[in-house]
């Protein structure tokens, strides 16, 4: 879908459906929505009287308004849609609406329509960025995987052109920056759900990295890709334990962004859980769900789409991604629980369950980003299923070791509708990683798994600055949510890409 924006009385725009929006409660509109209901003769404050508007959240009206019957009145139809309370209302409620919007345009088979910002009027937003939220909730709601799709012929296409309309001159660049970003955004998020929707045997560790590579292309960015053998040589054993059991070569991917190349230590290192399948290893998975774990790369897919959107925005700071992929499989080779590994950094962990790999690879990705004088880390993984049990998947939990960078991380998630929270590293769980044989073991047991793992991570990040986010109930859904499609949501890639600006601004 294509977005633009066109200065223009919202009477005089030639569409097919013109959207405009109503506060709960509103029995006179004013502004847009105001000009349009006189154009039409008082018609939306007639529907308001009748009981048929009200304005709660979402609700869709379409008001036929054919060119013979209203000779100045351009657009075709109009959609008025209700945007719920104005006390509440904030850009996670324009993404909402706006998501709600773009699928019954859609549905009634529009090809051109134009929308003002929601929420920039009576709402109160900043206008740049109630314009990227209205663009966010258009593209990202309107998402679909239909690659694999090759018999449904009535499926009806996507909206094809999105016009933000908007009368006062003052407010079309603010406009254009709202559109720039939103877009940007939003790429980065489909590109997100697109590699985590990707079934397994389509998407191999190489075929991360190919996509990374061609990122890094697109947009000017360095990546480079170490095999096997480099790894090894680094010393990542805990990391090349993991995919030793599969035949897929392992990849591991670094990208940089310099945004800031005068001062190499201004940066910011985003590490990725890149396991491409995760069957468990020799500690097999039960059946039932399992072919979720093709995306648990989705933390790697999320750094490697927040990147792209980095180096189109260009925030003054240098960013790294990492992402260690590689497949964690129950070959003839596949490493044993008990086994014994040992870290980049010279750590040893005793592997009680292969099937906490994440922290494996993860502990290896750390040790390289620190070699590199990282300062700043935040690791993004689909870690522990106890994230679920903990949080629900609405809510992703978040670990770190330093107030600052974590106030930065929930700040810049809830401003861009991806809900964290901040769970403690606390002494008591901590202990549930000691290990009889090594340095640590990947497993603490009972309680806390969620914590656990982390603590398993912090302490490979030790004194640097560290943030880590458990996606893993919060990347795929099993319904529709707002602007988030069943299955992938890309989250938290707008999270990072929020951050990298802020950090950078
Ligand atoms: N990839 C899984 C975690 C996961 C579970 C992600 C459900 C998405 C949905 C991870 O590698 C894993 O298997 N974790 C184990 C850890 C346990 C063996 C300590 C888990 O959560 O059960
Ligand atoms: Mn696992
Ligand atoms: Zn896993």
């Amino acid at each position: 879908m294509e977005v633009v924006v066109a200065q223009s009385d919202v009477t005089a725009i030639e569409v097919d459906v013109l959207v405009v929006n109503l506060f709960e409660g509103v029995t006179k509109p004013g502004g847009a929505t105001g000009a349009v209901d006189s154009a039409l003769g008082g018609v939306i404050t007639e529907l308001i009287a009748d009981g048929e508007i009200t304005g709660s959240a979402s609700e869709l009206t379409l008001i036929h308004t054919p060119n013979n019957a209203y000779p100045n009145f351009s657009p075709s139809r109009v959609l008025v849609v209700g945007l719920g309370s104005s006390d509440s209302f904030d850009t996670d409620g324009i993404r909402r609406v706006s998501a709600s919007v773009i699928r019954k345009l859609r549905s009634s088979g529009v090809k051109h329509a134009a929308t003002i910002v929601h929420g920039a009027g009576i709402g109160g937003l900043e206008t740049s960025s109630a314009t990227q939220a209205t663009v966010e909730g258009s593209l990202l709601g309107s998402y679909r995987f239909l690659k694999y799709r090759t018999t449904d012929k009535k499926r009806k296409p996507d909206v094809g052109k999105l016009t933000i309309v908007e009368a006062d001159s003052a407010k079309i660049d603010e406009i254009k920056t709202g559109i720039e970003r939103g877009v940007a955004y939003s790429q980065a998020e489909i590109l997100a759900r697109n590699l985590v929707n990707e079934p397994a045997n389509k998407l191999a560790p190489a075929d991360l990295a190919a996509t990374a590579q061609s990122v890094a292309n697109e947009n000017g960015l360095d990546c480079i890709v170490l095999e096997e053998a480099d790894v090894t040589k680094l010393g990542m054993g805990a990391y090349v334990g993991v995919s030793q059991g599969g035949p897929r070569p392992l990849k591991f991917i670094h990208m940089t962004y310099a945004g800031d190349s005068a001062n190499s230590e201004n940066n910011l290192w985003l590490i990725g859980k890149g396991i491409t399948f995760d069957s468990g290893g020799i500690s097999i998975k039960p059946g039932a769900g399992m072919g979720k774990m093709k995306g648990d790369m989705g933390g790697g897919a999320s750094v490697i789409a927040a990147i792209q959107a980095i180096a189109q925005l260009k925030p003054k700071l240098n960013v790294h991604v990492v992402c260690a992929a590689t497949d964690n499989m129950p070959g003839g080779s596949a490493q044993r629980p008990g086994d014994v590994v040992t870290a980049m950094n010279g750590m040893t962990i005793e592997v009680d369950n292969t099937d906490a790999e994440g922290r494996l690879t993860l502990a290896d990705a750390i040790g390289y980003a620190k070699s590199k004088g990282a300062e700043r880390i935040v690791d993004v993984a689909t870690l522990t299923g106890a994230a679920r049990v903990a949080l629900g998947d609405g809510v992703s939990p978040l670990f770190g070791n330093d107030e600052e960078l974590v106030s930065s991380v929930l700040e810049t998630s809830s401003k861009v509708g991806e809900p964290m929270w901040r769970l403690p590293l606390d002494s008591v769980t901590k202990r549930q990683n000691a290990s009889k044989i090594a340095d640590l073991k990947n497993t603490g047991g009972r309680g806390g798994g969620s914590t656990t793992a982390a603590h398993f991570i912090a302490d490979f990040a030790g004194d640097t600055p560290w943030v880590h986010i458990d996606v893993a109930a919060t990347s795929m859904l099993d319904s529709t949510r707002g602007w988030m499609p069943a299955g992938a949501t890309g989250v938290p890639t707008r999270s990072l890409i929020e951050l990298a600006m802020s950090l950078g601004g």
